[in-house]
């Protein structure tokens, strides 16, 4: 029977890169100097690896493990021209949504076999692109719900409750004492609570509302089944019913080109004079300057934001809204998610770069290819 090249263990090597995504068989090669001291001999090169920002310890040694890693120590995003640089020669990436993994950087890194992003979102790479390339993307879903569930809560109360507002006033030594007029904000309680986007985050939203006693509508391309709405506590309301009755509307929503400025003047418009409007999904999906116009004409009360259309910029004007809470897109940052996202996008690589399918794929179309 003939022997293929590479003897027993780059058979089974090769069983894993099967598939038909593009697969670096530079991985295992028999380097020939080795072959006269020791002809059956096979020297493993590991293949190498790109970490675009600073990662937690324990992701960098996992990766360590299986990989050659060249991770950026400084968490300053590489430019578009450095990302290149970096990326080529290598088959596996993780990187963070502040990197562009577009069409022409694709076309530079024809050995890159997938790109694990460290979030649940992945506007940051064009997934129609990777895939007519025959690159895997891979997202961090589910470990981060309740954490960012958590966050868009706590704007929703600090923005109705002017939380900021009080802290700095009571920091820079205003306060005299107790009075009845005093920062007096907006109940929570027994209030309607709009949700947009019942997905993963939007459903831990709408749970922690049963606490308050809210009503909880939402609304959605796809309507929830019976049993879910039931276990949720929420009413199926078209786009316009809950822009009208919500005194809250949290927005949890993925960044599509279809959902760019999902809410904008006509929307805000339709809304309470006392509405807050709270964004913990992606910026753009609201239109910054017809929120600020809103705000300015008392459209609507107030914003409790993570998320900005130019991060790391927001509309000047937002800075000295009192009524506007702003928090620099932290809703996902607890110690505990941020190191099981990294986590997370680290499986997805090591599958990823042996030609097995990672756990979060985004594009499993680009395995059939
Ligand atoms: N601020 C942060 O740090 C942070 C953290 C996690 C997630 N996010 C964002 O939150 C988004 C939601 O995350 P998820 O895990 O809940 O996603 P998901 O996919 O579970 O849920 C999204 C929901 O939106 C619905 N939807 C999609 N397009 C819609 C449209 N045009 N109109 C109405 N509904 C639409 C979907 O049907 C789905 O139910 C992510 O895409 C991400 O961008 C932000």
């Amino acid at each position: 029977m003939a022997t293929r090249p590479g003897g027993a263990h780059a058979a089974k090597a090769r069983k894993h890169l099967t598939h038909p995504v593009r697969v670096n068989r530079l991985a295992l090669v028999r380097v020939l100097f080795c072959a006269p001291m020791s002809p059956h001999k096979e020297v493993l090169v590991r293949p190498k690896v790109l970490v675009s920002r600073k990662v937690f310890d324990e992701a960098l040694a996992l990766l360590g493990k299986h990989f050659e890693v060249e991770s950026n120590q400084r968490d300053v995003p590489f430019t578009p021209v450095q990302l290149v640089k970096k990326l080529q020669g290598k088959p596996g990436a993780i990187v963070l949504l502040t990197d562009i993994i577009d069409d022409r950087l694709l076309a530079q890194c024809p050995e890159l076999k997938v790109v694990c992003n460290v979030a649940v979102g992945y506007n940051n790479i064009d997934v129609k692109a990777a895939t007519r390339r025959g690159v895997m993307v891979c997202n961090t879903p589910g470990v981060l719900d309740d954490t960012t569930a958590d966050f868009a809560w706590t704007l929703l109360l600090a923005a109705a409750r002017r939380v900021v507002e009080s802290d700095t006033f009571f920091r820079t030594g205003k306060w005299q004492g107790w009075g009845l007029m005093q920062f007096t904000g907006y109940d929570v309680h027994h209030k309607t609570l709009g949700v947009i986007g019942l997905g993963r985050i939007g459903k831990g939203v709408a749970r922690r509302a049963k606490g308050f006693d809210m009503r909880v509508i939402y609304t959605d391309v796809q309507r929830a089944d019976e049993a879910t709405e039931r276990e949720y506590g929420v009413m199926y309301v078209d786009k316009r019913t809950l822009l009208r009755e919500s005194d809250f509307v949290s927005l949890h929503i993925p960044l599509f080109p279809e959902t760019r400025h999902y809410l904008s003047d006509p929307e805000f418009a339709l809304m309470k004079k006392t509405a807050i409007l709270v964004n913990a999904a992606r910026g753009p999906i609201v239109d910054e300057k017809a929120l600020v116009k809103a705000l300015k004409e008392g459209k609507i009360a107030g914003a409790g934001l993570d998320v900005y259309e130019k991060e790391p910029k927001c509309e000047r004007a937002l800075i000295s809204m009192k009524n506007v809470v702003l928090a620099p897109h932290t809703a996902s940052a607890s110690i505990e998610t941020r190191t099981k996202m990294a986590m997370m996008a680290v499986q997805n690589c090591i599958a990823g770069v042996n030609g097995q399918r990672p756990p979060n794929l985004v594009n499993p179309e680009v395995l059939a290819r």
